[in-house]
């Protein structure tokens, strides 16, 4: 570790950060219990952040004071809701510089936003002939859309290839281009199965010089990053309320106004629609005429109450304070007998540790640290097709947000070394260490 990331982690552990860890994590009640007897060490904010207080009242509050349908009545009450829930959406336009809140879409999830432009863009706009590219490093969710999407309409769908330590191979990028018209190319931002930070500008870029759409799955990302849809260059971005503080049951699609005005519908219902008849149906305007039926209306609300309190805090002091504990989390692991790591060294990776304990299977280890009351996650991360490349059919995953704390790292190493009590893993010289 170079002396400034030692001095980062110092300053975090003292509690003079720009961003107080240890102060923040009081915002968050699961903390005050106890699991197996020992304060949690919530290593998964990669599957799912935890829940501030001010995000929980701002769910109970809205539904205590606010609450009924949007868009639809004209009592007083009607048009509170509709107010508090199109207000989220403003808050959400900003959130990722958006030129427009007609831009914004709210669905049920980011997966559900990436399976909008998959069915909705792709089955009018593929073809026998079209290239649909997506990344080896894709969470299935912005995979097997694009997968099933190019089957059915005859497409061919060809994965960008990741070397050893996870990153994108784009001198294979021309051979790609030489096998069809490239229609689509989907990546994200960053991988949630190895935190490598992906370099979206350059494919838009090169999507756009091929006459394609450019797909980010941001799910990763805008919990922990800066996100500002008109400097990426890409054409959709997806992410989810749950990953940066909000409740579940709430994601984000954007999309480019032009685009999404000349896409059919995903879904038909209410609030979709113009003007129905028997012989016909005309679609509402945007974003409405991509949100069929009720809407998840408090959902939207509180993510916007998540929105403020990450903005409050800084997203670039959480994206820094993440940097320091993955460096530091990169340094204590080389120390452990048998650990491997995958992925992309501290600096260009985001708050996410993959790793394996040599000879132990990761559930294995998993459930061992759990007794010590360190949470991680074990398995394929809905990353089959990379852990296929990596030759390996899981990982163990530590992730981190605003709230971890040096010492919950501690403890997870802690634990590993019980891992290797357990297992009699003995030191080897060279075995630990960064692997690609
Ligand atoms: C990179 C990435 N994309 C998409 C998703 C899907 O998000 P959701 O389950 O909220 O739809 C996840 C969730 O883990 C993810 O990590």
């Amino acid at each position: 570790m170079s002396d400034r990331a030692a001095a980062a982690v110092e300053a975090a552990i003292a509690g003079e950060a720009k961003l107080d860890a240890h102060k923040l994590r009081r915002d968050f009640p699961i903390f005050q219990q106890r699991f197996h007897g020992k304060p949690l060490a919530y290593l998964d904010s990669a599957v799912s952040a935890q829940k501030p207080r001010q995000v929980l009242d701002a769910l109970r509050e809205f539904y205590e004071t606010s609450y009924t349908n949007v868009h639809r009545g004209v009592y007083l009450l009607a048009e509170r809701a509709t107010e508090r829930f199109e207000g989220s959406r403003e808050q959400v336009r900003a959130f990722i510089n958006a030129a427009s809140t007609r831009e914004i879409v709210f669905t049920r999830s980011a997966t559900e936003a990436l399976n909008l432009v998959a069915y909705a863009w792709g089955l009018d706009n593929l073809g026998p002939g079209d290239l649909v590219v997506a990344t080896e490093l894709e969470h299935h969710s912005n995979f097997v859309p694009w997968q099933q999407i190019a089957k059915r309409s005859g497409a061919t769908f060809r994965p960008i290839p990741v070397d050893g330590s996870g990153e994108l191979q784009l001198d294979a990028l021309d051979a790609i281009a030489k096998q069809g018209r490239v229609k689509v190319v989907a990546n994200n931002l960053v991988s949630n199965a190895l935190g490598t930070i992906n370099p979206v500008e350059q494919l838009a870029a090169w999507a756009h010089q091929q006459g394609a759409i450019m797909v980010v799955d941001a799910a990763q990302a805008a919990p922990h990053r800066r996100i500002d849809v008109q400097q990426l260059g890409c054409d959709f971005l997806a992410f989810s309320s749950h990953k940066l503080c909000g409740p579940t049951g709430v994601g984000v699609l954007w999309g480019r106004a032009e685009l999404l005005e000349r896409m059919s519908p995903f879904n038909f219902g209410g609030e979709m629609i113009r003007k129905v008849t028997v012989e016909e149906t005309s679609w509402n305007e945007l974003p409405y005429k991509f949100e069929a039926g009720t809407p998840p209306i408090g959902e939207a609300v509180a993510m916007g109450a998540a929105i403020d309190y990450l903005t409050a805090i800084g997203i670039e002091a959480i994206g820094e304070h993440e940097h320091t504990l993955t460096a530091y989390t990169l340094e204590r692991l080389a120390d452990v007998p048998g650990v491997h790591v995958f992925g992309p060294p501290a600096g260009r990776r985001a708050g996410i540790v993959s790793f394996d304990v040599k000879g132990v299977h990761p559930h294995d280890v998993a459930q061992i640290l759990d007794f010590e009351g360190v949470a991680i996650r074990a398995g394929h991360h809905c990353c089959q097709p990379l852990m296929t490349r990596l030759g390996v059919a899981a990982t163990n995953r530590a992730s981190f947000y605003l709230y971890t704390i040096p010492e919950e790292i501690g403890r997870l190493v802690e634990g590993l070394h019980k891992v290797n009590t357990t297992f009699g893993v003995g030191r080897v010289r060279g075995e630990s260490g960064v692997r690609g």
